[in-house]
């Protein structure tokens, strides 16, 4: 059963972040969708000099992308999507999508998702080239590399695999020595 209830779903600083008030949380996936660094990030993570990279979904129906889903109470829901429409501009916009949880229990989610039309996007690359892009950015939100250590932490709290972000996880930290 698929419930149209309000939840927002998040992959990205979503995950360790979500600074909006909700009700309960739990653990989803988003059949279909793969993480990627391909995202550019001149407002949180980077400057319009100097982009950072963050992470959007792009399709693929041989992946699930893992993330945490968010309940809001329903007279909340907009003004909380007010609050993240403006603090996740930089070229983002809101799909809902359904989020099935680990007890295969399906709802439908808001989603944000920079699609290659986007300013901002920067596209697919080597993870090297975009670990060595990520570890001389930084931005208002803090350093680039940051970002991609308390994604990989927050993707390990919930015991999930994302070889991609490991990947670029480990080039970062290994540029940082
Ligand atoms: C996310 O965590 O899902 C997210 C955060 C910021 C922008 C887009 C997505």
């Amino acid at each position: 059963m698929v419930s149209k209830s309000p939840w927002i779903f998040g992959y990205g600083s979503l995950m360790w972040r979500p600074d909006f008030p909700f009700v309960q949380s739990r653990i989803g996936y988003i059949r279909g969708w793969r993480r990627v660094f391909w995202q550019g990030s001149t407002d949180h993570r980077g400057t319009p000099d100097a982009p950072g990279r963050v992470v959007t979904i792009i399709a693929d129906e041989r992946e699930n992308c893992i993330g945490m889903a968010y309940h809001i109470a329903p007279e909340r829901y907009g003004e909380t999507i007010e609050i993240l429409d403006y603090r996740e501009k930089g070229g983002y916009r809101l799909e809902v999508l359904p989020v099935v949880f680990e007890n295969n229990e399906q709802v439908f989610a808001s989603v944000y998702i920079a699609t290659p039309d986007n300013p901002e996007f920067l596209g697919q690359a080597e993870p090297e080239k975009i670990a060595r892009q990520i570890s001389t950015s930084r931005g208002p939100s803090g350093p680039n590399d940051e970002y991609v250590i308390k994604l990989a932490r927050a993707l390990r709290k919930i015991g999930a695999n994302d070889p991609h972000v490991f990947e670029v996880e480990r080039w970062v930290r290994s540029l940082k020595i």
